[in-house]
């Protein structure tokens, strides 16, 4: 082949614009633009080739009829592409080969599902769901729990008052600070205010304490309650139910172990323990070896709270329990850090399952 000059560059331009005009799609436009500019066996690529055998005085030339072709095709297929843009989209079209876009999908809380499920449990056992304010007054949050005025629960440290006073609906003097509720133990006094028996609720909902944030506390997180009263209910009762619970929820193999504890509003009072659902009981890091898991406090109602109501305490008996929901979630999703909950970070929430 002979060494190119001025006249083949003028040439070749011809016959790459020639043939792009026949290029009947942009593949095929890309198939020319190819054999002249790309890397290998293009015309370009070709004269750049020849360089090095070339005679040490045309070296030169050739680079530079070889540069300027390119250049002249870059600028010729800038063009094209440039029109093709142009001509194959009106403004304001809609390209419909363009690949759809998936929209995010909505999904529940992780502390929603777990919630949605211990009322599904409860709900089959017989139990209705209710709720009550978030904003309380001492009244139901201590007072009718039996919880007196020198209770260290009630102490400022523990609890978040409101700063402006409302008159509680309890219609009593001492009934005049607000707070936000501290546990959801308060939904039994509303309940068993507007009820007679035989009661069977549980009460979800949020509660608040003046905590400081780490791994285990957040100022507010979640309780569910239950209530049952009637005549001749008994402890046994109390963990048949706990025990329908935690089968359902954790395992069907179970166990509940009631913990003697304190709580005012009930006697006797018990922390609820399950057989841990990983070990089944022999001793695993996630029961720290016990084979046990607290998920709540519960108890016997104490005749000083069905006094507060109005209940006659000789003809009812009743059974209560507050689990955490947080605990709960947690313990089922091997959660590391309460604080996650209430952090909205996709990354986290997508990874519960519907
Ligand atoms: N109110 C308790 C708490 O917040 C939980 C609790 C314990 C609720 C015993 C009850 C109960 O109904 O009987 O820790």
């Amino acid at each position: 082949m002979s060494l190119p000059d001025q006249a083949s560059v003028t040439a070749q331009l011809a016959a790459f614009t020639a043939d792009l005009a026949q290029a009947g799609s942009l593949r095929d436009a890309q198939a020319v633009r190819d054999r002249f500019l790309g890397r290998k066996n293009s015309v370009v690529a070709s004269w750049m080739a020849m360089i090095g055998g070339a005679p040490p005085a045309d070296k030169k030339a050739i680079g530079q009829r070889a540069n300027e072709l390119k250049q002249a095709i870059e600028a010729l297929w800038s063009e094209y592409q440039a029109r093709a843009e142009q001509n194959s989209r009106p403004a304001g079209a809609i390209d419909v080969t363009l690949p759809g876009r998936v929209p995010p999908l909505g999904r529940r809380h992780p502390l929603t599902l777990v919630r949605d499920r211990m009322e599904a449990i409860f709900t089959r056992m017989g139990f209705a769901i209710v709720e009550g304010p978030e904003v309380e007054d001492e009244w139901h949050c201590f007072d009718a729990l039996n919880m007196p005025a020198e209770h260290p629960a009630r102490d400022m440290q523990d609890t978040l008052y409101l700063a402006a006073p409302v008159v509680g609906e309890s219609g009593r003097p001492d009934d005049t600070r607000t707070m936000l509720r501290t546990h959801t133990s308060s939904i039994q006094v509303r309940y068993m205010q507007a009820h007679e028996p035989p009661i069977r609720i549980v009460a979800p909902g949020r509660v608040y304490r003046r905590d400081d944030l780490d791994l285990t506390h957040t100022p507010m997180f979640s309780q569910m309650e239950g209530l049952a009263v009637g005549e001749g209910i008994s402890l046994a009762d109390l963990k048949g139910t706990l025990t329908a619970f935690a089968r359902e929820m954790f395992s069907p193999s179970a166990r509940v172990r009631f913990r003697p504890s304190f709580f005012p509003y009930t006697e006797p009072s018990a922390e609820i323990d399950i057989s841990c659902w990983q070990c089944d009981g022999g001793g695993c890091p996630m029961c720290k070896r016990t084979g046990w898991i607290e998920i709540g406090g519960c108890g016997m109602v104490h005749p000083a709270v069905f006094e507060a109501v109005g209940y006659d305490p000789e003809r009812y008996t009743g059974f209560a329990f507050g689990i955490g929901i947080e605990r709960v979630t947690i313990l089922r999703h091997r959660v590391q850090d309460i604080r996650l909950f209430f952090e909205n970070d996709l990354r986290f929430l997508e990874q519960f399952p519907y």
